[in-house]
């Protein structure tokens, strides 16, 4: 298939109204920086998708620049070990701040930023993974290495009906752990149980949050951030991990180092924007072999159309799962 002159593209730009994404047709040629040129068929939407192209938070450092953290897609200017035809996903890098990123009909990257879709995902498979699936799964590699088994007591997951958190409440109950989600939306409740969750609780109170409160959770996986991660760091038990990744709810945390000197919980940041190139295989691997999930349960497929739409719903906290967006077919 012959690369066309030009793309359409929702870009980053600056309007009157401020930083918005805008429907656009681009050349080709224009498109990223890189050796390898992807065909992109889909991508997805993040909550940083949805603060860069309303404007609700400065993502993008350079402007114009095209959205989106995620692609998957289709090789079709060969490099490194890519080869035209190929099946490859990128996400995070520094796509949508620094580079232009996945909301395009064509995307050019660094060849060392791809990996191949691992046998037997799809496409769309990968995308309804994306940065959630690398960020869930980076979370869970994390708190397994710090001797997380099942068998242990209950891994508590916050902001669990969003995209992050209800791909972590499908692996760890995947990988055979009790999950506890907690989520704000109550018609949310039957679905997270489907997805294997032991427990379904409205979002925990955290108007007061006291030092060291019972030990509740072996572990625990945070969207939320703000005084839900201090009540996390209260409620984990002795020697857990909390696998802390998201600010949905808030960047100030307000807590002691009680939970971490008298209690031994651990706290891991996780970024899955940045990371060794072999966990990221790693990771991917996992995420087709041990942690696999019933892709089908959780995404949901929107056409690129509706993108300036989605990226408004998911700043509201109202979108549950994980959405598509299919720019083309792979074939
Ligand atoms: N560190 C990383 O590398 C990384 C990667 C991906 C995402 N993230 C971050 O992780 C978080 C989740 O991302 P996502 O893509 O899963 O977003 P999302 O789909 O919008 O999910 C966020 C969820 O958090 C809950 N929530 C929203 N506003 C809240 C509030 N004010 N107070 C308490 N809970 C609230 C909601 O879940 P319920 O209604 O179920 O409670 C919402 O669905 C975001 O902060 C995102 O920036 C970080």
């Amino acid at each position: 298939m012959s690369v066309p002159d030009v793309a359409t593209a929702y870009q980053l730009q600056e309007t009157p109204d401020g930083v918005r994404g805008v429907m656009t047709t681009l050349a080709v040629a224009a498109i990223g920086e890189g050796d390898l040129l992807v065909r992109v068929t889909h991508s997805c939407v993040n909550y940083k998708d949805g603060l860069a192209a309303t404007g609700a938070a400065p993502i993008a450092r350079r402007l114009p620049l095209i959205g989106g953290i995620d692609a998957a897609g289709v090789v079709v200017e060969a490099a490194g070990e890519h080869q035209v035809g190929d099946h490859v996903v990128v996400t995070g890098f520094d796509m949508s701040e620094k580079h232009d990123g996945g909301y395009a009909e064509y995307v050019r990257v660094p060849a060392s930023w791809a990996v191949p879709v691992p046998e037997p995902l799809s496409l769309w498979d990968a995308m309804v993974l994306g940065t959630a699936g690398v960020t869930a799964a980076l979370g869970i590699h994390q708190l397994e290495r710090n001797g997380l088994r099942p068998g242990q007591g209950p891994v508590a997951v916050t902001g669990a009906s969003g995209g992050v958190g209800s791909v972590a409440v499908a692996m760890l109950a995947g990988r055979g752990y009790e999950v506890t989600a907690f989520t704000g939306k109550a018609d949310e409740h039957e679905a997270l149980r489907r997805l294997g969750a032991t427990t379904v609780e409205g979002r925990p109170d955290t108007e007061k949050v006291r030092t060291l409160d019972s030990e509740m959770w072996a572990a625990s996986m945070d969207s939320v951030g703000g005084q839900t991660l201090a009540w996390l760091a209260s409620t984990t038990k002795r020697g857990g991990g909390i696998a802390s990744y998201g600010n949905a709810g808030g960047v100030k945390v307000a807590t002691t180092v009680m939970p971490f000197i008298l209690r031994g919980v651990n706290l891991f940041g996780i970024n899955s924007g940045w990371f060794p190139d072999e966990v990221r295989r790693e990771l991917w691997h996992r995420m087709a072999t041990d942690l696999r999930i019933d892709t089908a349960a959780i995404g949901h497929t929107r056409e690129f159309a509706a993108l300036p739409q989605v990226c408004r719903e998911i700043v509201t906290g109202s979108v549950a799962g994980r959405t598509v967006i299919r720019i083309a077919d792979p074939d």
